[in-house]
């Protein structure tokens, strides 16, 4: 499974990136505004900042809900840098849009999943990820890791390419689950994947090898 960082925080992605385990970057309208990032040639310039630090997809997400808005937007994202992957809302718009990127070799995330057959018309219409928000989905009283499962495996019987990215992580314990659900992709905040690393007996541990390492 691949890693994601699910953030527009340069430091944070920065530290996931020197932790040697980053493949990639998320973000969205939500988390570039959190930033605190304005204007337009600011968050080019960000997205351009973000493909510096890593060198893998970095999914920038369109504002615009109309075909030709969405077509333009992300014909300029693409155009920032190779690593740019289009982000389209899961509309009748953002459908057409795909199957426009698709035929035109841009790479698109489709956001904002919640349903296995949301999944297969992204998947349909040639998306490169899907990205269906689990947390949300928990948040609603759902089972947010029933729907990578499911969507896993109708992906598999149809022989569909389109990758399987978990997104709206809120624990490690999710990243474990979608592991084990078989996401291709995780996208996480920086504490879900520090978060992998705690365990109290790693901690006891090492703190009994360190005292006895005085002995040697
Ligand atoms: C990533 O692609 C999504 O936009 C993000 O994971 C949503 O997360 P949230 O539900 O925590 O806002």
């Amino acid at each position: 499974m691949k890693f994601f960082i699910d953030t527009a925080n340069l430091a944070q992605i920065k530290e996931a990136h020197d932790l040697g385990i980053l493949d990639g970057v998320t973000t969205n309208p939500s988390l570039m505004a959190k930033e605190g990032i304005k204007g337009q040639d600011a968050v080019m310039q960000h997205y351009r900042d973000i493909c510096s630090i890593v060198d893998g997809p970095v999914s920038a997400e369109v504002i615009a809900t109309d075909f030709k808005g969405i077509v333009d937007e992300g014909m300029k994202l693409a155009a920032l840098h190779e690593n740019i992957v289009v982000k389209v809302p899961m509309i009748k718009e953002g459908v057409k849009a795909i199957k426009y990127f698709s035929d035109n070799d841009i790479k698109t995330n489709c956001t904002l999943v919640f349903s296995a057959g949301q999944a297969i018309l992204a998947a349909k219409a040639g998306a490169t990820m899907v990205s269906p928000f689990i947390g949300r989905i928990d948040d609603a009283n759902w089972d947010g890791v029933q729907l990578i499962e499911q969507i896993v495996n109708v992906y598999n019987a149809q022989g569909f390419m389109t990758e399987v990215l978990a997104a709206s992580i809120r624990s490690p314990l999710h990243i474990v689950k979608c592991a084990e659900a078989g996401a291709d992709i995780c996208t996480c905040p920086l504490s879900s994947i520090l978060g992998l690393l705690n365990h109290p007996l790693t901690d006891i541990g090492l703190a009994k090898f360190l005292e006895d390492a005085k002995n040697l």
